[in-house]
């Protein structure tokens, strides 16, 4: 075995026999993180305020792990609403407990609120830092605790590209995943002396049902664009969700601060430190045209 190979088999083992929980994972990001956490040998509890979706993508997960009554499950499926704290620490300490230890916890449940500021009621405002941030801090307030008493512990959280760069007409948005890359890093610096390690995971533009998805429609109707038309107009084309998985168990295993994926990211998010005074003009203007292109496909 040559020393690439060496490297690839060493990140895969990370996760062999640990104990990972995943929130948000009925879906997108979730889901293939979860599957790829038991596909490298994890025992994952699968959380989700989508109690149908939930259970059936464990189901559909402990069919790959082979659980039998003499072989205990790898996945294990769990309804959370990551808004409510108390389920939130409820359901970590009852991982650990259940397991003796909890490996990995990954915040990773998120909902899109698009259109102009203008439009928005303080509704869109308060459910967009609910979960995203709410979400991310509930998850951490529960898990820092029994990572520090273990002396070991990854806490990882999925920000966004939109945490790094402005995001017009997601502005919400990208302000809760600003707070989830600025927690995450410090977080990060602070925890290192307890042995508790912390990333902040941005992806680019991920093929999940998220960019199809409109505003709830509980909340006030807002003109929400076309997010799948415009995000690929300005950053690039749907990278697979399995795909960033992987980028981002790899990143996990080599503890990076922010693992940002996939290559669309990385470029848009180096032109941004470089000029973030032409990225705001020019992407201005960019976002101008792909809000009239995505307007006139479905006019
Ligand atoms: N898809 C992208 O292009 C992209 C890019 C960057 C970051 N992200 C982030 O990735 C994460 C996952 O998004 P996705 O693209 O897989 O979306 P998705 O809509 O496919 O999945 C999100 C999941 O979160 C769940 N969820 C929503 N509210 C919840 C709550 N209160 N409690 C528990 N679960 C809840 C949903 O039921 C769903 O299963 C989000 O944080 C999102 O902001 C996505």
């Amino acid at each position: 075995m040559g020393r690439a190979d060496e490297r690839a088999e060493a990140l895969r083992n990370h996760f062999d026999g640990k104990v990972a929980l995943v929130t948000g994972a009925a879906s997108g990001i979730g889901r293939a993180l979860a599957a790829e956490l038991i596909d490298r040998g994890a025992t994952v509890v699968v959380s989700d305020v989508d109690q149908p979706g939930v259970l059936a993508v464990a189901e559909a997960l402990e069919r790959v792990t082979g659980g039998t009554d003499a072989v205990p499950s790898r996945a294990i499926a769990a309804v959370l609403d990551v808004t409510d704290a108390d389920d939130v620490a409820e359901l970590v300490a009852r991982t650990a407990r259940d397991h003796g230890g909890i490996d990995f916890v990954f915040n990773n449940a998120g909902i899109g609120i698009g259109g102009p500021v203008s439009d928005l009621s303080l509704a869109h405002w308060q459910r967009v830092l609910d979960v995203n941030l709410w979400g991310v801090i509930n998850g951490v307030h529960a898990a820092y605790p029994i990572m520090i008493a273990q002396g070991h512990g990854h806490i990882v959280n999925t920000a966004s590209l939109s945490g790094l760069l402005p995001s017009p007409l997601l502005v919400p948005y990208s302000t809760t995943k600003h707070a989830v890359v600025g927690l995450s890093v410090g977080l990060r610096m602070e925890a290192a002396e307890h042995g508790v390690k912390v990333t902040a995971v941005c992806p680019g533009v991920i093929e999940t049902p998220l960019l199809d998805k409109r505003n709830p429609d509980d909340l006030p109707a807002t003109d929400s664009p076309d997010i799948r038309a415009m995000l690929t107009a300005l950053v690039g084309q749907p990278y697979p969700a399995a795909s960033l998985a992987a980028d981002v168990l790899d990143g996990v295993a080599r503890n990076r601060a922010l693992i940002v994926t996939p290559g669309h990211a990385r470029r848009a998010w180096a032109a941004y430190r470089v000029s973030p005074q032409l990225l705001v003009t020019q992407g201005a203007d960019r976002m101008r045209k792909a809000l009239r292109g995505a307007q006139s496909r479905h006019a």
